[in-house]
């Protein structure tokens, strides 16, 4: 899977999954699975790091999860996040901090937005690094919308939300993640483009969709979100596993003879 493909898939009528993973374990698990292509996404500052929003997230920090990640990925493509105010500080700190996650390995970046920063998302089209867009809810914007906030509700933000994905479109974007917008409005949004839509509580109108790998394996039962379907109860069987390492170590049964060196 590349960039060009991304395309392809859309012309074929293809739905695209992908996930997020920051780490070497779980990338190698997924260079084994038939998902199309993973995202070192910022969320890794909350979901690695504990923080409450994105913006925690360093450029130093996206590099090191990026590097795990692409060792683990075999043929994965590979996508990174441009973490928070990297595409607004000017294009030689833009063109740096995608250098950084493309010299990790990552085969495209993520930019949140449009408005304010084309040129950063033309220039690096043009430097041959693959761009995928992200409107609607992004997540680096939480403190202007004051919380995590479904957007595009009403008219005029969808509106806005359809005239980004058509400039996205026009700067050479391959592809552009829609985040918790209406369904509808998803729809329309991907009826109108060429690029695919990758959604996220964006509905099944989207060309693909992505989920939070965490979030998929059911790794937080506190986080509930509508759109973020657990497709496995994996708290409760990480939970379960450690529960009988305990009692096997506390009833003796841990380590036998044939787990033991002679
Ligand atoms: O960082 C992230 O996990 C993302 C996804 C929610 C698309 O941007």
């Amino acid at each position: 899977m590349s960039a060009n493909d991304f395309f392809q898939a859309k012309v074929e009528g293809k739905r695209l999954s992908m996930v997020t993973c920051y780490d070497y374990t779980f990338a190698r698990l997924l260079a084994n699975s038939s998902v199309d292509a993973i995202l070192v996404g910022d969320s890794a500052a909350m979901v690695m790091h504990g923080h409450d929003s994105t913006i925690a997230a360093s450029i130093d920090l996206m590099r090191l999860h990026t590097v795990a990640v692409v060792r683990g990925a075999g043929s994965k493509f590979v996508v990174a996040d441009m973490p928070f105010l990297t595409a607004r500080r000017g294009m030689g700190a833009a063109l740096d901090a995608a250098a950084e996650v493309m010299t990790a390995g990552a085969g495209a970046v993520k930019v949140e937005g449009v408005d304010g920063h084309e040129d950063v998302i033309q220039r690096l089209v043009q430097s041959g690094i693959p761009v995928m867009g992200h409107l609607g809810l992004q997540p680096q914007s939480v403190n202007a919308y004051g919380g995590f906030r479904v957007q595009g509700r009403h008219d005029d933000s969808a509106r806005e939300i359809v005239r980004r994905a058509t400039a996205l479109q026009s700067l050479g974007a391959f592809a552009v993640v829609l985040e918790c917008i209406p369904a509808c409005l998803a729809a329309e949004v991907t009826g109108s483009l060429r690029i695919p839509t990758i959604g996220i509580g964006a509905g099944s109108g989207c060309d693909g969709q992505i989920l939070v790998l965490q979030d998929l394996l059911g790794m937080n039962p506190d986080f509930h979100p509508k759109f973020a379907r657990p497709f496995l109860d994996g708290a409760q069987t990480i939970l379960d596993a450690i529960g009988r390492f305990d009692v096997a170590v506390k009833d003796g049964s841990f380590p036998s003879a044939a787990e033991s060196y002679s």
